[in-house]
């Protein structure tokens, strides 16, 4: 027999506005940042977390995992069209939605919408941390994708400064805070959960998965700072360049 019980109405308190058509290009523009908080930076984030994580079971274990991603037919393009472009946009239009101050006052719930000015900050955090990151181990000193086997000393090497430390625990931070409330908003606005208590429970999960990428990314850090200092591999950008210890 059919129920003739309507399903429970969302209260004003857990109300997320949902992507709705008819706004033009604003409205694909929209989605698409939704989208690619998930589909490929979300993804990106969770490889480079376990990815990372082998540098708890040593130097070796480590550079075998970089060895594998760096190995990859048509890394840059990977890169390029995978990771750097699509963090471009999602965070561009991040502060554009943040500077236009775009709807959302009202939409997100709890605690006086102070998650709506953190998903703003940690997202800003996040930028210029991955920026300063990605251009120190990416971009300068020795080259890890033609010498993988320095990556672990290479990130040690930062680690000599008290205040690069500081940064990357804040980085994770922010990413992991990012990243599991990102997760909560994507699932209320695309219709994914309907309802107070679907919106709750998941609620929960997105904390217990925001907790688990703060501790991986701890125990990562600890791993790094513990092992005695790595060896880099000669490299050929100058006599400065050769760091052995
Ligand atoms: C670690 C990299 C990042 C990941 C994994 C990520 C992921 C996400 C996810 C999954 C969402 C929810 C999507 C939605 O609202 O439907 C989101 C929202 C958001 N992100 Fe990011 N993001 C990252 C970096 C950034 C950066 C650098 C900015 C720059 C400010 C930013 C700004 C925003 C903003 C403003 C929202 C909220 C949009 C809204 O309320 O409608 N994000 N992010």
């Amino acid at each position: 027999m059919a129920s003739t019980t309507s399903p429970r109405p969302i209260s004003a308190a857990h109300r997320v506005a949902p992507l709705r058509a008819g706004k033009g290009y604003s409205f694909l523009l929209r989605r698409l940042h939704s989208l690619s908080g998930i589909i490929p930076i979300g993804f990106f984030l969770i490889e480079h977390f376990v990815s990372n994580a082998f540098a708890t079971r040593g130097p070796g274990a480590y550079t075998k995992q970089v060895e594998l991603l760096t190995g990859f037919p048509f890394v840059v393009g990977l890169e390029l069209f995978g990771i750097w472009l699509p963090i471009l946009y999602h965070s561009l239009y991040g502060f554009y939605i943040w500077y236009r101050g775009d709807s959302n006052v009202g939409d997100y719930p709890w605690t006086g919408n102070w998650m709506y000015t953190a998903q703003r900050w940690t997202g800003a955090i996040a930028f210029f941390y991955m920026a300063w990151h990605t251009w120190h181990l990416r971009f300068s000193g020795v080259h890890l994708l033609t010498h993988p086997a320095s990556a672990f000393g290479k990130v040690q090497l930062e680690f000599q400064h008290p205040w690069a430390v500081a940064f990357y625990a804040v980085g994770i931070l922010c990413a992991s805070w990012h990243f599991a409330y990102g997760l909560w908003l994507f699932a209320a606005k695309w219709g994914i959960t309907t309802g107070d208590r679907a919106r709750r429970r998941f609620g929960y999960v997105c904390f217990a998965i925001g907790l688990l990428f703060v501790l991986v990314g701890a125990v990562t850090m600890r791993a790094f700072l513990k092992t005695p200092l790595q060896p880099l591999e000669p490299f050929d950008s100058g006599p400065k360049s050769f760091v052995m210890r």
